[in-house]
């Protein structure tokens, strides 16, 4: 067991050769900059930049103290990314890197090294790291769960092909138990007891680590997938250009409270509906458009990437983000809409809901339900409150 922890300390001769060949390679790449510097545009110098990397700056600084320290470093960032960097006048700080345009916190990194985005994709433990992804999918699914859904999840799942990494949010803790499924052991599951959908996807859903999927699928645990193909779904969604979307509901679901996501026959999509008289103040609004529910959502990369700052650390249960998805896309009434050529059911399976604290004679999803009213005024209360600072700063500071 020692033994391949303790040969990490030790130097292998073939390792020592390789230092001392890329320590010299350092030295005369420094030197010949050194000399050719200011005559040669070190720009126009076709290096492999992973040599580049190799060399020792400090070394570079010591011997060649004449040479321009600001041209070299933005000499060197000209051969990876656009980024400038900057070096202090002050010769004796020289060495030392602060690069104001790094992610906040990290300015002291070489800006090559930074990696600032994060995906959920699976790595082996060995072998050649460029070659660990057999397939790297483009889009996200989450369920929110309790494990006596998982027959319905299971139904669900396959729904999504292999394009798709498949996200678990477990709120009853029990999570091995799924490794029944196949799936289940390529899928990745979050366990935290007793929180809501918003809640998870607020924490473990940053716009940054869900940056490599094209479109993320938020969704609920009681919906019925007979008539739904995940694929066939992108399809639409990328052909009519929507941001935010959702599967129509079939007439048998559960609880159809509005017009708007009620599924439509002989029609791929649609982005607008007629309304209960004086619902709509504007057509183009929620209800009658602009909207879909948070039930079974899907966004688009930029559109979570907005619609994750609206959403409220505090405000698990999400009510009023339907209202106001709007805010995150233009014009919303192009790009919000339902697909009516892949729907699904909404059973309305009573799940998270139950398990709130009874409260005297309250029956514990009475409690829930009022959270969900009270959280649903106070998001309208912040986002009133916010606009209005907005405009009233824009106001007394006009450009
Ligand atoms: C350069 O930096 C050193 C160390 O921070 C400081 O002591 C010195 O005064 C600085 N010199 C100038 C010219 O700013
Ligand atoms: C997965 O994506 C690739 C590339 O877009 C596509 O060719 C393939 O058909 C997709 N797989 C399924 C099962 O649809």
């Amino acid at each position: 067991m020692g033994v391949p922890l303790r040969s990490g300390n030790v130097i292998k001769p073939s390792e020592m050769t390789r230092l001392t060949i890329t320590t010299f390679a350092g030295v005369f790449l420094g030197f010949l900059i050194g000399v050719s510097f200011p005559t040669l545009s070190l720009t126009k110098i076709n290096f492999p930049s992973s040599l580049f990397l190799s060399i020792d700056l400090t070394y570079i600084e010591d011997k060649h103290s004449g040479l321009s320290t600001r041209k070299l470093f933005s000499a060197l960032s000209s051969l990876k990314d656009d980024k400038v960097v900057m070096v202090a006048s002050n010769k004796s700080e020289k060495t030392k890197i602060w690069i104001p345009t790094n992610p906040r916190g990290a300015e002291r990194l070489p800006p090559g090294i930074i990696t600032s985005e994060s995906d959920f994709y699976l790595h082996r433990l060995w072998g050649q790291p460029s070659e660990d992804l057999t397939i790297k999918p483009k889009y996200l699914v989450t369920f929110t769960v309790g494990y006596n859904q998982k027959s319905n999840i299971d139904a669900a799942v396959k729904k999504f092909s292999e394009n798709f990494t498949i996200m678990l949010f477990h709120y009853d803790g029990l999570t091995t138990e799924w490794d029944e499924f196949e799936w289940s052991k390529r899928a990745i599951h979050v366990s935290v007891q007793k929180q809501t959908k918003w809640w998870y996807a607020k924490r473990f859903l940053h716009p940054d680590i869900a940056v490599p999927y094209d479109y993320i699928f938020i969704w609920d645990e009681d919906l019925g997938v007979e008539n739904f193909d995940a694929e066939e779904y992108i399809k639409l969604v990328r052909r009519h250009g929507l941001e935010i979307s959702q599967p129509g509901l079939d007439a048998n679901s559960a609880s159809l409270t509005w017009a708007m996501t009620r599924k439509r026959d002989n029609t791929e999509v649609h982005m607008d509906t007629e309304e209960r008289p004086g619902w709509c103040s504007d057509q183009h609004l929620p209800p009658c458009a602009s909207f879909v529910e948070i039930m079974a959502t899907v966004f688009s990369r930029d559109a979570w990437r907005c619609v994750w700052h609206m959403i409220q650390n505090d405000l698990v249960h999400g009510w009023g983000l339907d209202f106001a998805l709007r805010k995150c896309v233009e014009p919303s009434h192009e790009k919000i809409g339902v697909v009516d050529a892949q729907w699904i059911v909404h059973q309305g399976v009573p799940s998270l809901g139950n398990q709130g604290q009874p409260v005297g004679r309250k029956a514990s999803w009475q409690g829930v339900r009022e959270r969900c009213r009270k959280e649903w005024t106070m998001f309208q209360d912040r986002m009133t409150a916010a606009e209005k600072a907005y405009y009233e700063a824009v106001e007394s500071n006009p450009f």
